[in-house]
């Protein structure tokens, strides 16, 4: 959710970190800081807004080569300058940045209050830093004083902690995401890949339990969990995390959508085997026996990744014939689910560090389940939970509203549906049928952006809009659900999205004359239904964006109509998707929002 950077070494260290927290802003951008250790002491300065507002504070040049930094996004407290990280304690001995949620800190609170501490922000993670400073107070090292502190507090951290009369930093991971960068005498702390892979490729992922102390030229971890001492873990980051620069684009969504083609080849690159008609997804190590005597296959996800995920059902039910059933990680954690070791679980996520897909996955394995990520990004925690799965090779995803990795997860899910289809009832000629197609896709995306339709007459209808209905059938019902997700995170129009079936049992009470409905209705076996839905709206009045295949007649009956190239009826959400990303990008910018920073939103979602 927050994001933290933190460094030691030779260099100045103020440059490094407002460069590591302009990577990492996505993740959270209510507020901003940093803190570095000059010697003399510890230099804070800290704001409301963006790393851009921090950089009209900051000097050009303050002293030190060691320093910590934080952009928030909001759990405990309101968006204001006190509760801004880094937070100091009040001796000023310690200062820190938290990603996460400390449950138990009204109690700590109190505790701290009887000794004489009073905490000046309203924030959870201000008790840490003062628990921390009484600690050292009390005659102990930096390392127990973290040790003591982190046992008696409940919740997820991320945290690094800077100390003003010892020349170490301390990180510590539970639940939240933080990796070391390993220098040439120089260390790096970040709660993502993509700001350390400027500086290094050579990065160390910590564990739940994980606690580091760093110094310019050394490592030395211990885990509460394992209850000693642990050898840092190196993994090499791929080349293709640092292509994550804006380049000439506009924004990043407006990158991320055009990367599409590209993206997708490198998706399906070495996965599918024409002459056998199948998928051949090696990373899932799934044995033919596996594959073959799964009862079921449940998939789980948040938000977009949710709704990929239902993508995925559909098309798992329509190839293999076998149940399959998608659940919202959320939900599906606290519900106690029943667990049939032998059913296939597929955790859905771009970032990979989703804490409810997270603990959905913890809740599987503890229940004997056999879970495999649909990842995006290498090495995140949902992809070593898992330990087998696919990476949707999406390269980074900044924009905040997810385009690329949305296509990807959808890929990479029919791509995995063919190869258990085939294990079962699906003719090697269909399979073979879908693969030609599903090849074919990523020059049929090209085709549509060279001729993308009237996108600015349906901008024209939404941006006026008090709401908008979307509506579709079967798979084209999930990508209304997007949609209308992309439209109300980017644009703030209220959006509802319904399978057009259910739409005349009550969101037809909505539609008023003028009422903008979104309607996907590409030319499959539903398409006479969603027409039907189509004039139940129009006789109410309501202005019709359809989405609809190049060359069908049906586009008549659209007051606005998009055509995408037509497509194999299994793979028609890689292409009707693509101007629904771009209505809400478009719709956004007419409104004046940040489309790359999204208001209220982050990146990935750490916290539960
Ligand atoms: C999508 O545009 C949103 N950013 C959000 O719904 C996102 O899909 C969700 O938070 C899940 O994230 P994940 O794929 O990284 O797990």
């Amino acid at each position: 959710m927050c994001g933290i950077f933190g460094y030691m070494g030779r260099k100045n260290a103020l440059p490094l970190l407002v460069e590591g927290l302009r990577r990492l802003e996505y993740r959270g951008y209510d507020s901003t800081g940093v803190a570095i250790n000059n010697g003399e002491g510890i230099v804070t300065h800290k704001t409301v807004g963006k790393v851009t507002d921090l950089k009209e504070i900051l000097p050009d040049h303050i002293e030190g080569t060691t320093g910590i930094a934080h952009t928030r996004w909001a759990t405990h407290g309101g968006v204001t300058q006190v509760n801004t990280h880094p937070h100091a304690s009040s001796d000023g001995a310690v200062h820190l940045v938290h990603n996460g949620i400390i449950e138990n800190f009204r109690h700590l609170r109190r505790h701290l209050s009887t000794s004489g501490i009073e905490c000046v922000s309203e924030t959870d993670s201000e008790v840490l830093v003062q628990l921390i400073a009484q600690e050292l107070a009390s005659g102990s090292t930096p390392l127990q004083s973290v040790q003591t502190t982190l046992k008696r507090v409940r919740g997820t951290w991320g945290v690094c902690i800077m100390f003003r009369d010892h020349d170490e930093l301390i990180c510590a991971r539970n639940g939240s995401p933080l990796i070391i960068g390993q220098g040439q005498n120089e260390m790096f702390v970040s709660s993502d890949p993509h700001p350390l892979t400027s500086h290094t490729q050579r990065v160390i992922y910590l564990d739940d339990g994980d606690i580091a102390v760093l110094t310019p030229t050394s490592i030395n971890m211990t885990s509460s969990v394992k209850g000693r001492s642990v050898e840092p873990n190196v993994t090499v980051l791929e080349e293709a995390w640092s292509e994550s620069e804006l380049g000439d684009a506009p924004h990043y969504m407006h990158k991320e959508i055009y990367e599409q083609p590209d993206a997708l080849r490198q998706c399906i690159a070495g996965r599918v085997d024409r002459e056998m008609g199948t998928g051949r997804l090696g990373g899932m190590r799934l044995g033919h026996e596996t594959l073959m005597q799964a009862p079921h296959v449940r998939l789980l996800g948040c938000g977009t990744a949710n709704i990929a995920a239902e993508i995925g059902q559909m098309l798992i039910e329509k190839m293999a014939r076998i149940p399959a059933v998608t659940h919202i990680s959320s939900e599906f954690r606290n519900n106690d689910p029943v667990i049939n070791p032998k059913a296939l679980y597929l955790a859905v996520s771009q970032s990979g560090e989703t804490a409810d897909t997270i603990s959905a996955v913890k809740e599987i394995k503890l229940k004997g389940g056999q879970v495999f990520g649909v990842v995006n990004v290498v090495g995140s925690t949902i992809a070593r939970l898992c330990g087998q799965g696919v990476y949707i090779h999406s390269g980074p995803e900044q924009s905040v509203a997810s385009t690329k990795a949305f296509t990807n997860m959808v890929a990479a899910l029919t791509v995995f549906a063919t190869q258990l289809g085939r294990t079962r009832h699906l003719s090697k000629e269909q399979g073979r049928d879908i693969i030609d197609h599903l090849q074919q896709t990523p020059h049929l995306m090209e085709k549509y952006f060279e001729n993308e339709g009237p996108l600015h007459e349906a901008v024209d209808l939404l941006a006026a809009a008090k709401s908008v209905l979307f509506l579709g059938r079967g798979l084209s019902a999930s990508v209304a659900r997007e949609g209308a997700l992309k439209l109300m995170e980017l644009a703030y129009i209220p959006c509802l999205a319904y399978p057009a079936g259910e739409m005349k049992h009550g969101p037809i009470a909505l539609l008023e004359k003028g009422s903008p409905v979104v309607v996907i209705a590409p030319n499959d076996h539903l398409k006479e239904k969603t027409l039907s839905a189509l004039h139940e709206c129009k006789a109410r009045g309501a202005k019709i964006i359809l989405i609809h295949d190049e060359g069908d007649s049906i586009a008549e009956e659209g007051d606005v109509s998009i055509a995408v190239p037509a497509n194999h009826p299994y793979l028609t959400p890689l292409l009707t998707v693509l101007p629904l990303q771009l209505l809400a990008y478009h719709t956004a910018l007419r409104l004046g929002r940040d489309v790359d920073r999204p208001r209220n939103l982050a990146k990935s979602v750490t916290v539960e």
